[in-house]
């Protein structure tokens, strides 16, 4: 085994010819440069009775960390902003409103970010770690990342379509209804629908340990074993990928929860970015490691 320093001061190559691997070893300073770089556009789901009493929560804890944050309403208000999208409010126009927001972000807003978030307004993201996930996928690809259950990316813990993914969802799936159904309510089922129809593929956001980080819950409803009994015991049958409950649901590097009430934003706003125990400091660590065959 050979191990050749690059040029990137972080950034250590270790090659075993032998095995005809190499391991590209980046510490965390490198990814935290390079998830720094990557661009994300935040559209959020409200209307305009939610203005008020959700939206501008969002605006004031996680929203303002997105290089663009966008409301998605029937009334403008540029106080969010909030754009005024020519569709009728209510649960059955849901898929409609999610598509003409993607249209709106196509022809206003495509080349201001590289990655396209939809969320609702009661949903918590951390962006940083939103980033991070992104931050070696590429925008050129057609691909999209959430919570993957069997056919659709559940739509309250938000999902996440490269640029290349919205460009092919607004220039080829809308013009074509026979494979893109509005499907009312279920607006995450038609954006599934019309995105495999035009060979967007789903990704795997799951951290290196297989732990979701786009979780369809708050946190104290999967720490809490035994949360997924009874009325939410659909959560199984819809599950794509090994779920375990308790301490190990969430990820280290969480992305989204949903179901958040605004002062659930607010205490998650202290937790995650105020508190810390006293003289226990974070240490800096081999974040990320690449192995891939020697060329
Ligand atoms: C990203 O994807 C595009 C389209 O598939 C490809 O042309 C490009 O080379 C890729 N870039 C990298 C850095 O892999």
């Amino acid at each position: 085994m050979s191990i050749i320093f690059s040029y990137l001061p972080c950034l250590a190559v270790l090659t075993s010819p032998a095995g005809g691997y190499e391991w590209v070893v980046l510490v965390e300073e490198t990814v935290v440069e390079m998830s720094r770089k990557v661009r994300v556009l935040c559209w959020v789901m409200t209307h305009p009775g939610n203005h008020e009493r959700k939206a501008k929560h969002v605006r004031d804890t996680w929203g303002k960390r997105c290089d663009v944050l966008l409301f998605m309403s029937s009334k403008e208000d540029p106080s969010l902003p909030a754009v005024a999208l020519k569709v009728e409010e209510g649960r059955k126009h849901l898929s409609k409103k999610s598509h003409e927001a993607f249209r709106y972000i196509y022809e206003h807003h495509l080349d201001d970010a590289d990655w396209f978030l939809k969320a609702d307004d009661d949903t918590y993201v951390v962006v940083e770690n939103l980033r991070y996930m992104l931050h070696d996928r590429n925008h050129s690809e057609a691909v999209f990342f959430g919570c993957r259950f069997k056919g659709f990316m559940s739509g309250g813990s938000g999902y996440v379509l490269s640029r290349e993914a919205v460009k092919i969802f607004v220039e080829k799936a809308l013009s074509n209804p026979k494979r893109c159904h509005l499907r009312g309510a279920a607006e995450d089922m038609s954006m599934w629908e019309c995105l495999h129809s035009v060979g967007v593929k789903p990704g795997d956001s799951r951290d290196e340990l297989g732990r979701w980080r786009f979780l369809p819950f708050t946190p104290e409803n999967h720490l809490n074993p035994g949360f997924f009994v009874g009325k939410y015991r659909w959560l199984w049958k819809y599950t794509f990928y090994p779920y375990k409950e308790g301490p190990e649901s969430c990820s280290d590097t969480a992305i989204s929860f949903h179901y958040v009430p605004p002062n659930l934003m607010h205490a998650l706003e202290y937790f995650i970015y105020r508190l810390h125990p006293f003289g226990v400091q974070h240490q800096p660590s081999i974040s990320a490691v690449v192995v891939k065959p020697l060329s």
